[in-house]
């Protein structure tokens, strides 16, 4: 049977474990997805597991998505990229770390909102971890320009400069973005502004959209956001960060598989838990 998990700090919130499951029983694969409650001074430990227990992956989370990096035989191109890894792929004791985050975003941005990001203007809100990784990402589509802002704005500035061989990724302070939002044509909001238990909050002033644009949020609790309630009032596109968890998941799935992930009835399963 296929052994997989998820390892994280808290991890009962989780639902990896709902809709992998879901995942493997369309598939008909016989094996478990299980959380697994790991404390960062176990997390040498809980990897080496991973061989020990003849698990064929993991699923790395809240806090452990960087310093697993340690442990890992080999590092994708992907996790070094986004400087983090949310994948294991454990073939034979040897253990191979993906991101699957990023590119899981934007599958889901092309599936659900802009199939062509080819010479889109794009304005990121956040400098953190899930920007980071999103941003390499978007990077491999060939937009005409990336704006990273944030609320302290060295952070923004310094992960420009890390693509700066790219040419076409700058950092700007959240306070001075008001006159940027109508020149974007994309809006992508990675801060954790707005998520639950603090929906009422938006990352940025109101009424600054325009008609045509689209605005993204990777936040999926709520299932929209203020911010997307903002930008739907003013005529744009919305995209939510439901997609983005399930299509990590499919990246995810199909590593360890070697099958296409079932998306719709991983997505019919969240959309009923969340219900
Ligand atoms: P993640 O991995 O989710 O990106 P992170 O690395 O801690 O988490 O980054 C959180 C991001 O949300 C940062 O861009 C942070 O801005 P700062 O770098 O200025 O801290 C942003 N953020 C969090 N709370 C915020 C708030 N109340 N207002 C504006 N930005 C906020």
């Amino acid at each position: 049977d296929m052994l997989l998990g998820v390892m994280g700090d808290p991890i009962a919130q989780s639902k990896s474990p709902l809709m992998h499951t879901a995942a493997l029983k369309a598939l008909g694969i016989p094996g478990a997805y299980v959380p697994l409650h790991i404390a960062p001074g176990q997390l040498g430990e809980a990897v080496q597991a991973i061989r020990t227990l003849g698990f064929r992956g993991v699923n790395v989370t809240i806090p452990h998505k960087i310093a697993v990096m340690d442990y890992l035989d080999k590092l994708d191109a992907s996790a070094v990229a986004g400087g983090a890894v949310n994948t294991i792929v454990n073939d034979n004791g040897v253990l191979t770390g993906y991101n699957t985050d990023g590119i899981g975003y934007v599958r889901s941005l092309k599936a659900e909102a802009v199939p062509d990001l080819s010479g889109a203007h794009i304005l990121v809100l956040g400098a953190g971890g899930a920007a980071r990784g999103i941003i390499s990402a978007l990077l491999q589509e060939n937009p005409a320009s990336v704006v990273i802002a944030n609320r302290t704005a060295d952070k923004a500035q310094e992960l420009a400069a890390s693509w700066q061989a790219a040419g076409i990724v700058t950092g700007a302070a959240m306070e001075n973005i008001a006159g940027m939002i109508p020149d974007a044509d994309i809006v992508i909001n990675t801060t954790s502004v707005g998520m639950f238990p603090y929906p009422n909050d938006t990352p940025v002033a109101s009424g600054l959209f325009r008609k045509g644009q689209v605005v993204s949020d990777l936040i999926y609790n709520p299932l929209r956001t203020r911010l997307l309630e903002e930008g739907l009032q003013a005529g744009c596109t919305i995209h939510g960060g439901l997609g983005m968890f399930i299509y990590q998941g499919a990246y995810a799935l199909e590593y360890w598989t070697g099958e296409a992930a079932p998306v719709d009835i991983m997505r019919q399963t969240l959309l009923e838990a969340f219900g």
